[in-house]
């Protein structure tokens, strides 16, 4: 597998293609909606083929890697599956999407092609530079679905991004889909909560970042060496009800906006350090008992 075809000429096209370019692959053809797009990609990709129509793609091509969002994708394969000289059963066709299997790939896999989908578990940020981003999209994991053969082609490709495969079974891919929006989006949303109370308490430094940054790169540092469970410290940790109280109290006057985030992030905080052992069965329930008590005021737990 060594001529590539890209469809899609975004920020995973275009990162993810020049990894393979700088990794000695050959792009043999850029296609995207725009020819604008096209262009911009094809110089940064080493490829003069570039195109706003499918029917650019060489018929030497071995992969055609489909990185269109994904509402493209069933137009884009349709297209594909009317390919007159193109040998499908040398051809290898994947896409980049998160929610969708290589079921979406079924067209061109009646025609004979390897199909699998090829999730890319990183974030590639629309308002960053492609060449800021590529150091990131070296050595990450790829979601695979498809028969053996497709993922063993899967995984010589890639092998060729650096990169390494996790098996995903089509019906859980909404819920690897879901776990991805954690590790990702959610994080950047705490961290938004996080700029927004620092900005609140007010502080001679400007930047939340820099002075979040050693707790923060701690905490990930203790989850990866140990576990989220062994890792976990603080109030809820130790069953400090009063200083937590005095956290919804604050909350409440300040960002009571913030409460039902807060609620339930104590919750699930409280449910590990009793997993952990450093929470009793008493003290959790009072902890409950006082995030009930500020986010839903008529009801108590007993139990
Ligand atoms: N961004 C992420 O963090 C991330 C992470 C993992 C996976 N993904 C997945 O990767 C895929 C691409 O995401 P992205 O962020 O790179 O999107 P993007 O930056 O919006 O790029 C998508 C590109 O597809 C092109 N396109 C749209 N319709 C097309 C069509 N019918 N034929 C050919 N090209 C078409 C667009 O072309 P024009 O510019 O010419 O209009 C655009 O450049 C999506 O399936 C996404 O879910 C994204």
């Amino acid at each position: 597998m060594h001529n590539i075809a890209i469809v899609g000429a975004g920020k995973v096209g275009t990162v993810l293609g020049r990894v393979l370019v700088e990794n000695g692959e050959k792009i043999v053809c850029v296609v995207s909606r725009t020819m604008k797009s096209a262009k911009v990609a094809g110089k940064f990709l080493r490829c003069k083929n570039v195109s706003d129509s499918l029917t650019a793609i060489p018929s030497s091509t071995d992969l055609i890697y489909i990185t269109t969002p994904h509402e493209a994708i069933e137009d884009v394969v349709r297209g594909l599956a009317w390919f007159g000289d193109i040998d499908f059963r040398r051809l290898s066709v994947c896409h980049a999407s998160g929610m969708l299997t290589a079921r979406a790939l079924a067209p061109v896999a009646e025609r004979g092609a390897t199909v699998f989908s090829f999730h890319p578990l990183q974030t590639f940020p629309r308002d960053f530079r492609p060449k800021d981003i590529v150091p990131t999209a070296r050595g990450i994991y790829y979601a695979v679905d498809g028969t053996p053969k497709a993922v063993k082609t899967a995984r010589q490709f890639a092998r060729k991004l650096e990169g390494k495969v996790i098996v995903v079974k089509p019906e859980m891919r909404a819920f690897y889909h879901a776990a991805c929006v954690v590790g990702s989006n959610h994080l950047t949303t705490v961290m938004s909560i996080l700029e927004s109370m620092f900005k609140r308490f007010g502080s001679s430094e400007k930047d939340f970042f820099k002075v979040f940054q050693p707790i923060l790169i701690s905490t990930l540092r203790n989850v990866k060496l140990s576990s989220p469970q062994a890792a976990l410290t603080g109030p809820v940790a130790r069953g400090g009800v009063e200083t937590v109280a005095g956290h919804f109290a604050s909350i409440k006057k300040l960002a009571p906006e913030l409460l039902p985030y807060f609620g339930t992030l104590t919750l699930e905080t409280a449910k590990l350090a009793e997993r952990k052992g450093s929470l009793t069965k008493e003290r959790a329930l009072a902890l409950r008992n006082l995030v009930h008590s500020f986010t839903k005021s008529d009801s108590k737990e007993t139990r």
